[in-house]
């Protein structure tokens, strides 16, 4: 875990894709959630890709946090053996610090700790919502970066990240259901008032010969693709090496180009950009919540 807030150097601070002045830096890290609405897209292999990529080798501070409760794979995708899970969060409800949250991290490599999902599946429902939005609060003061894997469903957990979050990774594959659900995701997203802007939609599988091709799903979808991963045996290899990261860094500039607060990820001087979300009244879950495939 990095120290509490590093102070930036006044005249300007290293982010994700560059030097930029101090001025425009905020405070806090950037929360990036992946999501699928379909399961199998490949939500913790961009996710677990993504994080080892923005952490650079320690060059910045990164956190996975592995939100798909009952089932993740992120201890076994990072070959991690934990002690301690986000269920142990539960405990210092409404009290959660740096040093608390701190407690439950299993280190991965430099810059980057995992908070990983419950050891026991069935202790998935007893983590209240409320529990999840801290610990995620507490992270973001904490590391430039947080990023979120999730459960392929509207899981009031994910509902909590995505409140919280500056970039949504939305994936779909070249499948008519999966692209029928990121549809009724990017519906969700504007009736919640989240802004497109902080929307990258990722193709994963881009090159499977299946009768459908990027045009059509751009047309289907009526949204930008913002960048497409190919079927490669260097992603499980990634996996299975203990995930080392096949992302270019041309994939992850294209994830970080997005969010209001502009793409700094650094936090340093100013204070954070105003919440995410547009318009919405609190708790309010959309339609299509809990309606998973
Ligand atoms: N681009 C790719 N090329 C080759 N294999 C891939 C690719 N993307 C994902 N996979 C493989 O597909 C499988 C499913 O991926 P992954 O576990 O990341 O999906 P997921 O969306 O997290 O699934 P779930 O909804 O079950 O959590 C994994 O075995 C992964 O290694
Ligand atoms: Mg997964």
């Amino acid at each position: 875990m990095p120290s509490p807030r590093r102070a930036a150097a006044p005249w300007r601070c290293r982010t994700a894709i560059g030097w930029m002045p101090a001025e425009e830096a905020t405070v806090e890290g950037r929360v990036i959630t992946v999501f699928a609405a379909k399961g199998g897209c490949g939500k913790t292999t961009v996710a677990t890709n993504l994080a080892v990529a923005l952490a650079a080798g320690g060059t910045r501070s990164v956190c996975l946090v592995d939100l798909d409760m009952s089932f993740g794979d992120v201890a076994i995708a990072m070959q991690l053996f934990p002690t301690r899970s986000i269920a142990d969060a539960v405990a210092m409800r409404d009290k959660l610090d740096e040093a608390g949250v701190r407690s439950l991290l299993t280190p991965h490599s430099p810059g980057l700790d995992t908070l990983l999902a419950p050891l026991e599946p069935g202790d998935a429902e007893k983590i209240p919502t409320a529990v999840v939005s801290e610990v995620l609060s507490v992270l973001r003061r904490s590391y430039d970066f947080v990023v979120v894997d999730t459960p392929p469903d509207f899981k009031d957990w994910v509902l909590a990240a995505l409140d919280l979050s500056d970039v949504y990774v939305l994936l779909a594959t070249l499948d008519v259901p999966a692209l029928k659900n990121l549809r009724l995701t990017l519906d969700m997203l504007d009736l919640l008032g989240y802004p497109r802007e902080s929307w990258q939609i990722v193709l994963n599988r881009s090159d499977s010969k299946v009768g459908l091709h990027l045009a059509d799903v751009e047309k289907t979808l009526k949204v930008p693709i913002a960048a497409q991963i190919p079927s490669s045996r260097a992603v499980s290899m990634s996996i299975n090496r203990a995930c080392r990261s096949y992302w270019s860094s041309r994939t992850t500039r294209s994830v970080l180009r997005s969010g209001p607060s502009q793409s700094n990820g650094s936090r340093a001087a100013s204070p954070r950009a105003p919440p995410r979300r547009q318009a919405r009244a609190p708790a309010q879950r959309p339609p299509h919540a809990g309606a998973s495939p």
